[in-house]
């Protein structure tokens, strides 16, 4: 099982470090390959012709080279995804809403195609370290990117300063259930 995770910390350290090392811990230890991706690469998405472009029947993204061709060839190989973002604003991080405007572009489900991240479970994290609020909006921000790709949430997790502790071994066992092939929607 191929386990990725895709993240819009911009930080080497700090909480959102620390809670995306505990789900590549968690992963690994539940038997999966564990890989990681940083959506701070890439820019906005160019709104091409009339507000479609090939994202639409190729899709693929006229401006993939940036990175994003990358990302969405991850997201292809995974079989379960981890999203992490800071939050920032009250929302998820410019990175994180980068990829999700673009992903959901070119993984539409018109003209027959099923979408990489179609009936794929996600483990949705939002970290917000300051105040701490802003987290359910961050988390709303993601489900519906799940809606409009067909990702399965598996769970929803918000770490912040004085929760990190006990938030990092949820996110590590959440990570091992989902590597080991536990489904949402099972009954444990
Ligand atoms: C531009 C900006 C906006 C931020 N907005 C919020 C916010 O709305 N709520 C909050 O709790 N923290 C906010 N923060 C703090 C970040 O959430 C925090 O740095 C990050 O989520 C996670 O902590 P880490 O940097 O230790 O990984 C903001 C930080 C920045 C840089």
């Amino acid at each position: 099982m191929k386990f990725l995770i895709v993240s819009g910390n911009p930080k080497k350290d700090g909480l959102c470090r620390r809670i995306t090392d505990a789900i590549s811990e968690g992963a690994r230890e539940g038997g999966a390959e564990v890989h990681e991706v940083n959506a701070n690469c890439i820019s906005l998405c160019h709104v091409c012709g009339d507000g479609w472009g090939t994202c639409l029947r190729e899709h693929k993204c006229a401006f993939g080279d940036d990175g994003f061709d990358a990302l969405q060839d991850a997201v292809r190989n995974a079989d379960a995804v981890a999203m992490i973002t800071p939050v920032y604003w009250g929302e998820t991080a410019e990175g994180i809403k980068a990829f999700c405007d673009r992903f959901r572009r070119c993984e539409n489900f018109l003209m027959g195609n099923k979408g990489a991240l179609s009936g794929k479970n996600i483990l949705l994290v939002a970290s917000p370290g300051g105040s701490g609020r802003g987290g359910l909006t961050a988390l709303s921000q993601m489900e519906r990117f799940c809606e409009h790709t067909g990702a399965v949430v598996f769970d929803y997790i918000i770490t912040n300063r004085w929760n990190n502790d006990y938030k990092g071994e949820t996110a590590r066992t959440a990570a091992k259930a989902m590597a080991q092939g536990r489904k949402n929607g099972e009954t444990i």
